[in-house]
């Protein structure tokens, strides 16, 4: 009898750590971030125009060396992959398709189906055609149907070889960076633009949405959302304020215009909000410690925060959620003990989610490689695997033996 119940129990503890059947468990990468040489984007002309610390050049180099990083996804065992298109590579003129690269992103995805990949692909991660930045501009109302005409032809042409389709990556980080600070192209200063901006994307969306159910009925439709955790100390007033407007710009202002038009959740989150008021900070910090230096991105890490961001978009928009995009800038060589604890850390809570009825669907590190981080450039370093920015040389830190050994276990 005691045998039975020593069986029991040991069953309880393997199978409490054992995410539900049919988790999946993947890694992310954007095309701009990682491809190299994208021309014809309105980034690579923000580049050439001195606003980012580095230009991203060859970058990693993905767009041929794709099948060398999909031996390390499937080395990984990940049975999903996410990855973004270019649309200034699809469309380099305004309303001419290259088929050529069309057939590249072909080739690409074949090569994930013939690993048993699932691909996840999102269509526009921030950049745009410079044509279209040149002509349109989201702020435009004429952008809509220009986007949804990138979209249509796109799917028609690779939709078959889609399994999760996102049409968006964050949207209200580029409007605010584009349309209110001005650090990302267009590089406008003004609310109205932004407003109007806002308004558009998100009508675009919409009938990105519709076009995809019209060519693929049976499509996984949705984007990501932006959704860090701003909660530092709600009982104040001010905390309040800043926890209720970082929650309207992240999410409600996007996803109150898109209502009834997404499939999934993909829920991208990183850190605990920063807000410049010291004695905030101090209350929510765990081991990881702010803005220590392997974090030259000033970022802190706050696991608890993934739980409270889950509870909270699935009580308000109560649908599967995909944990799109989760990871951190350590920047400390091949062994990065401090990414491990983050990604362990970070799963342990998305598991308490899940125990707690959350209907968590699957989980992507970000990122697979280390890539071009935008306005930052190349220091921040937040691959699974280094990528050695002189000869393209890919190797795998300790976080990926540890995330595979994850995957391997179905949990942690
Ligand atoms: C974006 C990525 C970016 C990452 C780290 C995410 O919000 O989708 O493009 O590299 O944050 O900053």
């Amino acid at each position: 009898m005691q045998f039975f119940y020593f069986l029991f129990l040991l069953y309880n503890v393997v199978m409490d750590n054992k995410f539900p059947k049919g988790f999946l468990w993947g890694v992310a990468v954007s095309s701009y971030q990682t491809e190299g040489n994208n021309f014809n984007s309105d980034w690579w002309e923000w580049e050439q125009k001195g606003k980012t610390k580095d230009k991203s050049g060859i970058a990693c180099d993905y767009w041929n060396k794709y099948k060398e990083d999909h031996d390390l996804v499937q080395e990984l065992g990940c049975n999903i992959f996410r990855l973004s298109l270019e649309w200034s590579r699809i469309e380099p003129e305004e309303g001419k398709f290259s088929e050529e690269a069309i057939k590249h992103y072909r080739d690409i995805l074949q090569d994930l189906k013939n690993r048993n990949i699932k691909t996840q692909v999102t269509f526009w991660w921030w950049t745009s055609p410079i044509w279209f930045q040149d002509k349109y501009g989201f702020h435009k109302k004429s952008s809509i149907s220009v986007f949804a005409r990138y979209i249509e032809k796109s799917v028609k042409e690779l939709g078959d070889l889609i399994d999760m389709f996102q049409v968006l990556n964050e949207p209200m980080v580029p409007l605010g960076q584009g349309y209110l600070t001005g650090l990302f192209p267009p590089g406008k200063k003004n609310p109205f633009y932004f407003w109007q901006a806002l308004k558009n994307i998100a009508k675009a969306y919409v009938e990105s949405y519709k076009i995809i159910h019209s060519i693929k009925p049976d499509a996984i439709v949705g984007m990501t959302h932006l959704y860090n955790w701003y909660d530092s100390g709600k009982s104040n007033i001010l905390g309040k304020m800043i926890y209720g407007v970082s929650k309207w710009f992240q999410v409600i202002a996007f996803s109150r215009r898109i209502k009834n038009h997404q499939d999934f959740f993909g829920l991208n989150y990183y850190r605990l909000g920063k807000i410049n008021l010291r004695h905030w900070k101090s209350e929510k910090i765990n081991f990881f410690i702010e803005e220590n230096e392997n974090n030259i991105m000033g970022w802190i890490a706050y696991p608890e925060g993934i739980y409270e961001a889950i509870k909270e978009a699935y009580q308000d928009y109560k649908m599967p959620i995909f944990i799109t995009e989760n990871g951190f800038p350590f920047d400390i060589g091949l062994d990065d003990y401090p990414r491990v604890l983050f990604i362990k850390e970070h799963l342990r809570y998305v598991k308490k989610a899940i125990d707690e009825g959350a209907n968590i669907i699957g989980y992507n590190c970000w990122s697979l490689l280390d890539n071009y981080e935008w306005l930052y450039g190349f220091a921040p370093r937040f691959g699974l695997v280094e990528i050695d920015y002189k000869t393209l040389e890919r190797k795998p830190r300790k976080s990926f033996y540890e995330y595979k050994k994850i995957i391997q276990n179905n949990g942690l």
